[in-house]
This record gives C-alpha cells, sequence and structure tokens, in this order.
C-alpha cells in the first residue's frame, strides 16, 4: 500500500492550485473515478452536461499533492514552522479597513523549509476582549510558504492564529483513501419476517468483487440515487426492516501513513509566530484623501469572508444587520410559518434551538433520527425536522423513515410562509466528491422546482463546519473532506436564489474549540442569522 501510495503521489501533477476558481471545462474529457469499473455504480454515467459541471467542480477543488515521497520526517512540522506578520505597506499605522497579512513558512521535522505546497492550514484574526473574529484566508504560494490574509474590522488588540490542519503529505492519503477506498464505511440492514431474521451488507456501491452474489437494488426510482443489500439468504429484499452504520474497514493506512495522523504532533497544531502575533488596529481615518491613497492599493488576492464575530455576535457582510431575537421575537417571528428542516445532526441542533421556544407535538419518535416536529397552535407555527437518507450513518433507523430530501421537496407547495433549511456534509465526507455531486444536483433541482411553484419561500443552505480531529476521524471525516464538500456546495447553489448560513467560517472565527456540534452561542447567532432574514427589520 505504501507503494501504492508513493507511486500515486508521484504520478500527479503538481501545478493545480487549491483556491477555487472555478476553470472553464474541457469538453473533450471523460467523467473521472468512481464512475469505474470496480462499482455497481458504473451504470451512474452521467449525461453530459453533467459530466462537464462534474469536471468544473473537481477541478475548482483540485488540491496540490506532494512530489516526492517521503519520510515522516521530511513532512510538515507545525512545531518547526513559523509565521511573521508582515509590516504595514510604507510602516502605516494600521486601521480599520486595511489588509493584514501573515507569511507562513512551513518546515519539516528536523527543521529544513519545505519547498512545496498542499498542506491544509486555516487562519483566525481575533480579540478575546472584544468577542471578535474572524477568518482568514490562506493563499498557498506552493513553495513551503503561505499568506494568511485577514481584514481589519475593529478597532483595539487582534492576534493571529495559524492551524496546521493536516500536512501535504497527510491530505494526499485522505485523498487516496476518498478516491480508491470508499469501501472503507459500510452499513448493515436488518431484514425480518415472521420468525425468519437476518442481517446483510449494505452500501451506495458495492465493491464487485462477488458478482455472483444476489443484490438487492433499492435504487430509488425518483433521483436515481443507488442503494444497495447484499440480498439475505433466506429472505427477499421486501423484507427489510432497517438501516445501520456497520462498521469501517481497518486496513486503511500503512504504520508509515499513521505517523502522519498523530494528535497533537500533526493534526491540528498551531503554528507559532516569529515575532508578535499580535496587532493594535486604530479606528478608520476620516481622510478622504488617505483613503483614496489607501483604497488604489493593490490588494494580493481578493477575499470576502462572509462576516465576523464582534462582542460576540455575528456581522454578517451581505448588507442586512443581523437581527438579534429574543423569546418573544421569536415567536413573533415564527408565527404562521412553516420551518422544514433538513440532514443532519447539524440541522437537528437548530430543530433543537428553536423548539424550546414551541411547544414539541411528540411525533412517537424517541430516536433522534425523527422524523421530529413541534407545533404552536395558538401561533399557527409548525418546526420538522427530517433527517437524510443514506448513506447516513447511525445506530439504526427504519427503513420507512428513510426519505431522499429531493423527495421530500417535492412534496412542498411552498410560498412565503414556508422556510426550508438544509444542512447535509457531515455524513459524505467517507464518499468521492462525485457522490456529493450528485446528491446536491438532485436537491438544486428540486429547490428550482420549489422557488418555481412556491414563490417566496425562504431557502436556507447551512454550510460544513469544522470538527474535532484525531487519527480515526481524520480518515473518513477529516476537516479536508468537509472543505472540499463545502466548496462543491457553495459552487453549485451560487446562482440559487438562497440564503447561505456560513458554518465554516463561524466555527473558524468563533472562540470555542471546533465541534461537530458547535456550542449554543454558535448556534444561536446561525438562527439569529436565519431568523433576520425571515423576519427582516421594518425599514423606518
Ligand atoms: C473498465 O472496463 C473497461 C471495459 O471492461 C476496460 O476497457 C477499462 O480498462 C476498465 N477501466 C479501468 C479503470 O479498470
Ligand atoms: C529522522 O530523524 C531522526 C533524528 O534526526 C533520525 O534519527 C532518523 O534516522 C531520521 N529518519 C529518516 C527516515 O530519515
Ligand atoms: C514563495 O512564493 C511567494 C509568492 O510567489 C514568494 O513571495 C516567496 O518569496 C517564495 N518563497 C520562497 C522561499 O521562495
Ligand atoms: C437498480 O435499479 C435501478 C433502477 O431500476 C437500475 O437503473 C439499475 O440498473 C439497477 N442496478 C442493478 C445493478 O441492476
Ligand atoms: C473512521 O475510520 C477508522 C479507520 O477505519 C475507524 O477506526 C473509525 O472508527 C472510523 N470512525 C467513525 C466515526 O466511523
Ligand atoms: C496621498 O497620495 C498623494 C500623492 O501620492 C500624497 O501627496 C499624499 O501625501 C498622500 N496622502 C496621505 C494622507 O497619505
Amino acid at each position: 500500500l505504501w507503494q501504492e501510495f508513493l507511486e500515486m503521489i508521484t504520478t500527479i501533477q503538481c501545478h493545480s492550485h487549491p483556491h477555487f476558481k472555478p476553470d472553464l471545462p474541457s469538453p473533450q474529457k471523460g467523467p473521472r473515478p468512481p464512475y469505474n469499473n470496480h462499482t455497481i455504480c458504473s451504470h451512474l454515467e452521467p449525461t453530459p452536461d453533467e459530466a462537464l459541471e462534474d469536471r468544473a467542480l473537481l477541478d475548482a477543488i483540485a488540491w496540490p499533492k506532494p512530489p516526492a515521497p517521503t519520510s515522516l520526517n521530511q513532512t510538515s512540522d507545525p512545531v518547526h514552522s513559523l509565521f511573521t506578520i508582515l509590516p504595514s505597506k510604507g510602516g502605516r499605522e494600521r486601521r480599520v479597513g486595511d489588509q493584514l497579512e501573515a507569511l507562513v513558512q512551513m518546515q519539516d521535522f528536523q527543521g529544513r523549509p519545505k519547498h512545496y505546497g498542499g498542506d491544509f492550514l486555516v487562519a483566525r484574526l481575533h480579540s478575546p476582549e472584544l468577542g471578535a473574529g474572524v477568518a482568514g484566508t490562506v493563499v498557498d504560494h506552493l513553495n513551503g510558504s503561505y499568506s494568511a490574509l485577514f481584514p481589519l474590522l475593529w478597532e483595539g488588540p487582534a492576534q493571529v492564529t495559524i492551524t496546521m490542519v493536516h500536512s501535504s503529505e497527510a491530505v494526499a492519503v485522505l485523498q487516496r483513501l476518498r478516491e480508491q477506498r470508499s469501501d472503507r464505511f459500510f452499513f448493515r440492514s436488518l431484514f425480518r419476517s415472521g420468525k425468519l431474521s437476518e442481517t446483510s451488507v449494505c452500501n451506495m456501491c458495492l465493491p464487485h468483487n462477488r458478482p455472483q452474489e444476489p443484490l438487492c437494488n433499492y435504487t430509488d426510482l425518483h433521483t436515481g440515487e443507488p442503494w444497495y443489500c447484499l440480498k439475505p439468504k433466506r429472505l427477499s429484499c421486501d423484507t427489510r426492516i432497517n438501516h445501520q452504520r456497520g462498521g469501517n474497514t481497518n486496513d486503511l493506512v500503512t504504520h508509515k501513513e499513521a505517523l502522519l495522523f498523530q494528535s497533537l504532533v500533526n493534526i491540528k497544531v498551531v503554528v507559532h509566530a516569529s515575532g508578535p502575533d499580535r496587532i493594535d488596529v486604530l479606528p478608520k481615518k476620516i481622510d478622504d484623501q488617505e483613503l483614496e491613497n489607501r483604497s488604489i492599493e493593490p490588494g494580493p488576492v481578493q477575499y470576502n469572508p462572509s462576516g465576523y464575530y464582534y462582542k460576540g455576535s455575528w456581522r454578517s457582510f451581505d448588507g442586512t444587520p443581523v437581527r438579534q431575537f429574543d423569546a418573544k421575537s421569536i415567536t413573533q417571528c415564527l408565527t404562521g410559518k412553516v420551518i422544514n428542516m433538513y440532514g443532519d445532526s447539524t440541522m437537528r441542533q437548530w430543530f433543537e434551538y428553536l423548539r424550546a421556544f414551541v411547544p414539541e407535538f411528540n411525533l412517537r419518535s424517541t430516536s433522534w433520527t425523527g422524523p421530529l416536529m413541534a407545533v404552536d397552535s395558538q401561533h399557527n407555527i409548525l418546526l420538522k425536522y427530517r433527517c437524510h437518507n443514506v448513506p447516513i450513518s447511525v445506530p439504526t433507523i427504519i427503513a420507512s423513515e428513510l426519505r431522499y430530501v429531493a423527495n421530500e421537496l417535492d412534496r412542498l407547495p411552498g410560498g412565503p410562509n414556508t422556510v426550508v433549511a438544509l444542512s447535509l456534509w457531515a455524513h459524505f465526507t467517507p464518499f468521492p466528491v462525485e457522490v456529493y455531486i450528485r446528491r446536491m444536483r438532485h436537491i438544486r433541482r428540486a429547490l428550482e422546482r420549489l422557488l418555481a411553484r412556491g414563490p417566496g419561500t425562504l431557502v436556507v443552505i447551512r454550510s460544513a463546519n469544522l470538527r474535532a480531529l484525531d487519527k480515526e476521524l481524520s480518515l473518513n471525516h477529516s476537516d479536508w473532506f468537509s472543505l472540499q464538500l463545502d466548496r462543491v456546495l457553495r459552487n453549485m447553489f451560487m446562482g440559487l436564489a438562497v440564503v447561505f448560513v456560513d458554518a465554516w467560517e463561524m466555527t473558524l472565527a468563533h472562540h470555542s474549540p471546533h465541534n461537530l456540534h458547535p456550542p449554543p452561542d454558535v448556534i444561536k447567532n446561525m438562527i439569529n442569522l436565519v431568523l433576520t432574514q425571515v423576519c427582516p427589520a421594518k425599514k423606518s
């Protein structure tokens, strides 16, 4: 496997850039894996238009790979690496509205500078005193150095934190796992009829190594989303009772590769500053001449954070000042509304937050997979949550409750009193990106139909967020996978009239430790953002 890995990383060209300018697709190139031979999903050939979009999306998330095989000694070591806050242009004072740049030089475990890019770094500018924070943009110079760029948005202290999530060598392992080991995650179903019961293995695309074995085909007739189980020996396919997390394979990485995933060594470790790591920001000077001079300074790249925290509250850059909602104004805002929430447990957090303000109607569901419902008949409020379909990875869910979000959306009439909120990402990280693209494509089509059918429907899409990682989690749920899916999501929904909640930046900019389920403080800010869209401030 190590040999395979070395071959893989040496054969792939290294000029691709991790920052996402979608290239124009080239029509002559065909689709890429996993439209390949080793799965029974090879029949899912995309149409030519879909293949073009796939290609553009995959190109947009291309990530540079290490050029040569290495030993751990030669891989990126956050402890040896350093960053420097660059002096401002002309040594001027730093003011609100300026840009701050920190230059990161990555080094290996023997303290030698790295000469190629691909490390996964995240950057944050923050001030605990002011409850302020903003996500930085990291630019990979592909020579071992990186620039972290931040807008200066508040007056007062601001501190830079740079974190190496994974080395470029570790990312190459993740990339291999994603493309070649989508079998590393599998599922089971219980089949039962009378006194007979059997459990069988299920997945989106079962490996074709046992071609003689009969399958149960649960491919969805509306969307074409594939799902298969090995046919139980004595029971028929229509006796499927539930869907369960099945476990995972263990021979994923070699001993050498495992060294690239060590907590406190090379997973989410902070890179230190060679000098000061904080600056003091002065207020904006109201001086036309100066402002004019500043505005012509060429910035190195375009970056647009979607917002930032100040005094603990998220301020969005989309032009709408975020309103703060309490119990009374939440009820007021939701009066007459139906809020339909779909997705993984990161969307269920929204339901749980809101239901604290709405009496719950227990829909005989004891499981967190739902469906969940809360009703306030006095104010005519209906909150609903339903988890997304396979590959949802849960202890168990009743087979009849497995629904594709696109199909659920097709059942909504829509209209000005309907809110739809979606968050699907966490369960897709072990799978090839194409699986996610296909799912999002079905959802996008359903949203287009919904918006056409029910004008005024408010659609909110919540992005992926950062989470706590160790070795085991990294191999199937790394933030690197999430980041890639998140880029795909943004690209795919860019042209649609939807509200985007940037959970990625809201968790990166926040002071709390990364967590799959962000803390109540972050959820509250997300909900305020959503409710601001549901109930915009009245213009006086
Ligand atoms: C896939 O199958 C086709 C026909 O069986 C074969 O020509 C091709 O080389 C295979 N591709 C891969 C990547 O194995
Ligand atoms: C890595 O570095 C250590 C300490 O400098 C050295 O003992 C070891 O031989 C090196 N290993 C490799 C594979 O270069
Ligand atoms: C790496 O590239 C950047 C951008 O081109 C450049 O500013 C920097 O000097 C380079 N660093 C090294 C060590 O070559
Ligand atoms: C499963 O069913 C779908 C839809 O009927 C069909 O297109 C697909 O070819 C089937 N898969 C297999 C392996 O037969
Ligand atoms: C991720 O994969 C590893 C390696 O196969 C496994 O040990 C771990 O339990 C998996 N984590 C989850 C959450 O499934
Ligand atoms: C702005 O630029 C002009 C022309 O370069 C210069 O004369 C002037 O002093 C600058 N003003 C400030 C406030 O820096």
